[in-house]
């Protein structure tokens, strides 16, 4: 089955707009040439999605958000709507990185309220899951995914859950410089293919783009995007480097 294939790189909180579209710039400048066969985005933090989505205008390339709230408007200081992202031109939203769950404390209620805002708001969530290193450890990684599985996507009809791109992200793999090795990635994207198979049905399974993400750089990306069943990757660290998020989208 061919599948669309991503890049996306995820800033997380660094440079600011005018950093931001001077690395946009170079990402775009980069890329130029023989179309790539796959989608390649950029996720900035908010206040960089103007003047990103400026820079790489009338290029191939995309942009996301990193989060959203669920609600469509209102009393809700500090937070940013599916609508307002979309009016910026945003294709794409993570929900559930690992630093929201582990760091900020989403739980899966608030994550399954904000991928269904996304949804709604006629964006693709990029939904991220992933074990920490004690339920690896432990032998629970599939068990851990799995109920972030659930917990997000539980009582989507098929065609809004075929609208989910799934990011893997072992927590323990990122921003670590360890990998998780081609073998057990590709392990866990079928086993997440399996479940949502369970949960949709084989074609929806079979059509889900998943994603891997944790200390993906160029020497390590071939070796990732060349097993069965890896659709792209999540990119943080190398994505702020030109250079190195190029050489990541070139081995793909
Ligand atoms: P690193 O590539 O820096 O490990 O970060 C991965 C990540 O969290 C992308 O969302």
């Amino acid at each position: 089955m061919t599948r669309p294939k991503i890049i996306a790189g995820n800033w997380k909180m660094n440079l600011d707009h005018i950093e931001g579209a001077a690395l946009a710039r170079a990402v775009r400048d980069r890329l130029s040439g023989p179309a790539r066969p796959c989608e390649v985005v950029l996720i900035p933090p908010f206040t960089s999605l103007e003047a990103v989505a400026g820079a790489i205008e009338g290029s191939p390339l995309r942009i996301g958000a990193q989060d959203l709230w669920y609600e469509p408007s209102g009393a809700f200081t500090g937070e940013i709507s599916a609508s307002m992202l979309a009016a910026l031109g945003c294709r794409y939203v993570l929900i559930g990185h690992s630093e929201r769950r582990h760091v900020i404390g989403e739980d899966g209620t608030l994550l399954s309220r904000k991928l269904r805002a996304a949804l709604a708001g006629g964006l693709f969530p990029i939904y991220c899951v992933g074990e920490l290193l004690e339920d690896r450890e432990a032998g629970n990684a599939d068990g851990v995914v799995e109920r972030q599985l659930r917990e997000g996507l539980g009582g989507l009809e098929p065609g809004d859950a075929g609208r989910v791109v799934i990011a893997y992200e072992p927590v323990w793999a990122i921003g670590t410089g360890r990998n998780a090795t081609p073998e057990d990635a590709g392990a866990m994207h079928q086993a997440i293919r399996r479940l949502l198979a369970d949960l949709f049905g084989e074609p929806a399974a079979g059509a889900a783009v998943i994603l891997y993400g944790g200390s993906v750089k160029p020497d390590n990306a071939r070796d990732l995007l060349s097993r069965e069943g890896i659709d792209g990757a999540l990119v943080g660290g190398a994505s702020l480097d030109p250079g190195s998020f190029a050489a990541i989208v070139s081995a793909l």
